[in-house]
């Protein structure tokens, strides 16, 4: 079965002199070399199995026959740019926008989520000529200059003077650890006054509002599932000042939160942005990307006079596996899968948070799960180095997991979709034992989770974790203390 064409450590020693020293790796100090993928599973260069729940590219499954197949089908027919007319792009704009709100009717393809939140900047800055950006705190939206630019996750690592000034950062509407929580009488409103404020500010330095960028879940910023009317405020504040609402949708859209197939549909239907930029799932492993907007922004993108060209975006091969994604995800009712397997799994993360101190929270939607550690519950101290051990255990028995949000003490889960009750049961029992051992070492006794309970257990919306700086901590523990430790600080994030 094995299909690698080198041995591991000829690969590595190849990747150390050719591959750029940023683009990091899992498991630095023990990477792992995968060959092969199927379903929700990933197989080594020895034919040993790992249970993937952090690819939510593969979104359909990885290879999954069906996509494979129509790829490989129209490569043998033509592939070719989008200035020839062909049925394939049309047919999945349409297919695409059936999926949406009437009033988003118009696609732009491209090639990655950073692409597609590029452009989605320059559609939102032709509209009226307005320039400033309002971007979330641990928000990410991509790799390119536009985009670190209004990347607080990137961005907090460069100086003042380095940040764009037109670029202006609102509080993560964090009912967990933010700056309104679960026991504020109305959180979304007030962090949407702040978005209000916000704009108020800029408008005093003679600023215009171009745009309010968000994920419509927080992803890396930590699993932060914002309040219901939330965005309905700050789309109200954001369009009174001449802006647009771009929501991303690259990790979480295509139906991963289960009762919706967009996740900016959990505000409500009276919520409608004025784009929503796509990636990750949307070619199940394929790098194709959109975004989807209303005509008023695409013909105020035309006046410009400036022809919009993108050579590899919407071509015929893309295209057919786009609409072979959205074939999967309906005849396999994935979507469905994800809303009863993500219930499942969040209950019994559930559970776990009632047994183990270490757990502060459990916040998710269908298949985009977050289980935030923390070492005292009132003061939410991040349990980093905890996470990562778990992180690190659970590789040990061939289970990929990864942390994130701005302490890197989030589990998150957002495996392929086709995930099922039995891998939910899995991993969680692996993760029951390895924080069992971790608060053994710790001398955590759960008998104290009723006195150091935080009114987190009585809010609605679950939410996650804020702050700028990450404190590395960690565990106390006979031996493995001093590793978790190094462990944080080497591996910094294992996002996908
Ligand atoms: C929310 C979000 N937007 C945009 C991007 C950028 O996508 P890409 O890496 O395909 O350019 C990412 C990538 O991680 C992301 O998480």
């Amino acid at each position: 079965m094995s299909v690698e064409k080198m041995d591991k450590k000829k690969t590595l020693d190849l990747r150390k002199k050719h591959i750029g020293p940023s683009c990091k790796i899992f498991f630095s100090h023990d990477p792992i070399k995968i060959v092969q993928a199927k379903g929700q599973y990933m197989y080594d260069e020895n034919g040993q199995r790992y249970l993937d729940c952090i690819n939510n590219v593969a979104h359909v499954g990885h290879s999954h026959p069906d996509v494979v197949k129509a790829g490989a089908q129209q490569m043998e027919l033509l592939n070719t740019n989008s200035r020839f007319l062909h049925d394939n792009l049309v047919l999945y704009a349409q297919r695409l926008q059936a999926t949406l709100p009437n009033k988003l009717s118009v696609c732009y393809f491209v090639n990655s989520g950073s692409e597609a939140n590029d452009l989605a900047l320059r559609l939102v800055r032709q509209y009226r000529g307005h320039k400033d950006i309002i971007t979330l705190e641990n928000a990410y939206h991509g790799h390119v200059s536009s985009l670190i630019d209004i990347s607080p996750y990137k961005f907090h690592q460069l100086s003042d003077a380095e940040q764009n000034q037109s670029v202006h950062v609102a509080p993560s509407p964090d009912v967990y650890r933010g700056k309104y929580r679960a026991n504020h009488p109305d959180p979304a409103t007030a962090y949407a006054d702040d978005v209000k404020g916000i704009i108020d500010k800029a408008h005093e330095k003679g600023g215009k509002i171009a745009a309010f960028i968000a994920e419509s879940l927080q992803s890396c910023g930590g699993q932060v599932i914002p309040p219901v009317g939330y965005f309905q405020q700050v789309a109200k504040h954001v369009r009174k000042a001449g802006g647009l609402f771009i929501a991303d949708e690259v990790q979480v859209g295509f139906g991963r939160v289960g009762s919706k197939f967009w996740a900016f549909q959990l505000q409500g239907e009276d919520f409608v942005p004025d784009i929503v930029t796509m990636g990750k799932p949307i070619g199940n492993g394929h790098p194709m990307s959109c975004v989807v907007t209303t005509k008023e922004v695409a013909e105020a993108f035309m006046t410009s006079g400036m022809e919009y060209f993108n050579t590899f975006g919407g071509n015929p091969v893309s295209c057919a596996i786009g609409l072979a994604v959205l074939d999967v995800i309906e005849k396999e009712d994935l979507q469905g899968n994800a809303l009863r397997v993500g219930g499942y799994l969040t209950n019994l993360l559930e559970k776990q948070k009632e047994k183990h101190a270490l757990v502060g929270d459990i916040r998710g939607c269908g298949l985009f799960v977050g289980m935030e550690l923390v070492r005292d519950r009132l003061k939410l101290t991040p349990a980093t180095a905890e996470a990562q051990e778990v992180i690190y255990k659970l590789k040990e028995q061939h289970i990929l997991l990864s942390a994130d949000g701005p302490h890197r003490n989030v589990l998150k889960f957002k495996p392929p979709m086709c995930f099922s009750t039995e891998d939910a049961d899995l991993v969680v029992e692996k993760i029951d034992h390895i924080l069992t051992e971790i608060e053994a070492a710790l001398g955590l006794k759960s008998s104290n989770l009723l006195s150091v309970e935080n009114d987190s257990g009585k809010r609605k919306l679950p939410t996650d974790e804020n702050g700028h700086q990450s404190q590395n901590g960690s565990v106390h523990s006979r031996g493995s203390g001093q590793r978790a430790h190094e462990q944080t600080k080497q591996s910094k994030r294992l996002r996908s």
